[in-house]
Parts: C-alpha cells; structure tokens; sequence
C-alpha cells in the first residue's frame, strides 16, 4: 500500500515508522525540514495528570499513550541505532500560594483514589527532595509515572527507523492541493505531485492549508508557545520536572534546562518577545529562586495546533476513508504520538489489507 503523510513532526515521523513496520510503502512531505515545526520547540513533557481534567476523553487517550512510551522509544533507539534522552522520574507540581495548594491536595486525592501514584509534599518535603524550589513554597504534588523526552532525537530516531523501513523523506515541500478519488489520492506541490492508495495529514497548525477538492478540513489554529533554554549554574539542578502556576521546567542530563511555555493567540508568528521572556524569567525565578543565576542558552517558538474542542482529530475525513486525519494535538502532541500512530497505521493498514 502506498500512503503519502504530509508533515514531518512527531506525528508523521511516528505515523511512517509505524505504516513501515507493517509493510506499507512511505513518502513523506515537510514544508521544512523533519522536526522543526512545534516539535522542535517543545520540551518533552509527558504529563497526562497535569494536562488534563479528571475524567476527561483527553485524560483517557494521555494515560492510554503514555502507557506505549516505555516500547515506544526503545523500538525507535534500536531500529534507528539512536540514543534518546527519555525520563520517568515524574513531576513535582509546586504551589506557590494558598488557593493552588487547596486545587493541588484536592486533585492528589482523586488521582490516588483513582489508583494513580501521586503524594502531596509539604515544603519541608519538598526543600529535601528537590532543595532548589522556593523555601516559600505551599507544598505540591509529586506524580510518578510522569516523565519527559528528547523531542529532537525521538523525531530522528523515528525518521531514521522509516527511512530503514524503505520510507522517503521529501522537503522543503508544501503540499497545496489534494484530488481525492474512491481509491487514489493525487497530492500536489507546485509543479510536482504524488499519486497514493491514501494520505495522511500530520501537518500540526498547517493543516488547514491544504486545499482539498470537495471537502473541507476540520478547522485547527496555531497557539504561540515560547520556551526558554538555560544553563544552570550552581548546585541542586532540579532531578524532575517542577511545575508551577506560570512555568514548566524540565532538567536535561546534559546540566540545561527548560522553562515553558507562553500560551498566545497570535496566529502564525512565530517571533520571541520581550513579553513572553519576561514572564518565563519572572516564572521561573518564582519557583526556582537560584534559576536568576542561569546563563541564556536559546529562546524557541513553537505553533501548537488547536483543534476547536481542544481534542486531536485522529481518523479518516467524512466519506473519504483514504484520507486520514492526525492533527489538532494542541498541548499533547509528544505525550499522544504513539497512540496516535497505532490508531492511524492500524487503520490504514486494514483499509491496504
Ligand atoms: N505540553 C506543554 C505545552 O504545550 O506547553
């Protein structure tokens, strides 16, 4: 079966890995290059309990992909003969006041009613386990079973693992127009087209760029993350990632950390501002006081795709069984891509079967 995927991020290097492993004959276009669309800004968190409501559709798909990770980079190391930084060692959510302290013990009594390992600390507790978050802190909530990522090295592991499957990688390409017929797709990119059994379109907040011909594609905007990359300088790098009110940081075995992300509405910018610097510097100061010492490695700009009900948009388009979904990711798209690439692949290749 020959499939094309437009967009070459976390969801289409881990959807052509997966259709290559079961056999199917794999292109793949990115309007840039593999990964550097959201995927190369964002930090890697995976985080189902932190992102999503209790007892939410999202929550059930987070836990459900999260639960595939173990295997998930394993598989992705050993085929592309690649390293991957990849973590469990959990999330320490900080309170800073009062009010967060009250939402964060109620939700650490759900989560451990739901069978979830998650304690909430004090602030004693937490100056003992992790001595660089404010002494001022309200206490938090420690979740094991989250963990974090290489986002970099996994889209490479993954595109190296289809490009030995037989996959091509193609770019820059940007796919504008797709014919569908009952059992062909003709996707072209100015002078150049590509003919295929079906088409998957991956391409995070660009989707809605490709024009198909009797149909129109569900609508997915950009949300603007900005994140800061620094150089911690002293002792007590943080072992996990600490999540406050207004900022995550994730520690890197390499002595660098992470501070995200802003959350704006500005279309497709994707410019850093003074603004949004701020607010991550003033963040990060707040929960991790010694973080003002840190040396400035990289800013990076992300676009998230938000889907309108917040939810990915994972399946084939209305009365085109060939023309496959996988968009809309918005906060989630490294936490939900292997799930999504054995929902997609597994459907496809029963639709080649
Ligand atoms: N998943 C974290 C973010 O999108 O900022």
């Amino acid at each position: 079966m020959t499939i094309v995927i437009v967009g070459a991020g976390i969801i289409g290097t881990a959807v052509a890995d997966a259709l290559t492993l079961g056999g199917a004959d794999v292109t793949v276009l990115d309007m840039r290059s593999p990964g550097l669309g959201a995927s190369q800004a964002s930090a890697g968190i995976l985080a189902p309990y932190a992102e999503a409501e209790p007892h939410s559709p999202l929550l059930d798909l987070g836990v459900r992909s999260l639960s595939l990770y173990d295997a998930f980079v394993a598989g992705a190391a050993e085929r592309s003969g690649r390293a991957i930084e990849y973590a469990r060692t959990g999330t320490l959510q900080v309170a800073l006041d009062e009010a967060h302290a009250a939402t964060l013990q109620a939700e650490s009594a759900w989560l451990r009613e739901a069978g979830v390992d998650a304690t909430w600390l004090d602030s004693r507790e937490i100056g003992a386990l992790e001595p660089a978050v404010s002494a001022s802190s309200r206490g938090g909530l420690i979740i094991r079973s989250h963990g974090f990522v290489g986002v970099r090295s996994l889209v490479h592991a993954l595109m190296h693992s289809a490009r030995f499957g037989g996959a091509t990688f193609e770019s820059p390409v940007e796919a504008a127009d797709v014919i569908v017929e009952s059992d062909r797709v003709r996707i072209s990119a100015g002078e150049r087209s590509w003919t295929a059994d079906a088409m998957v379109i991956a391409a995070g907040s660009w989707s809605n760029r490709l024009k198909i011909r009797g149909a129109s594609l569900p609508a997915v905007r950009p949300i603007r993350g900005q994140l800061l990359h620094l150089r911690w300088n002293g002792a007590d790098l943080p072992r996990r990632v600490i999540w406050g009110p207004d900022c995550y940081i994730v520690p890197w075995s390499d002595g660098s950390l992470l501070v995200g992300a802003t959350v704006e509405d500005v279309g497709f910018d994707e410019r850093s501002t003074v603004d949004g610097m701020r607010q991550l510097l003033d963040a990060a100061s707040a929960l991790l006081p010694s973080s003002a010492r840190a040396s400035i490695e990289a800013v990076r700009v992300g676009l998230r795709p938000a889907s309108p009900d917040g939810l990915p948009i994972i399946g084939p388009m209305p009365s085109m069984p060939n023309v496959v979904l996988a968009t809309g990711h918005y906060r989630n798209g490294i936490l939900l891509a292997p799930l999504t690439a054995q929902i997609v692949s597994a459907y496809l290749l029963r639709l080649g079967a």
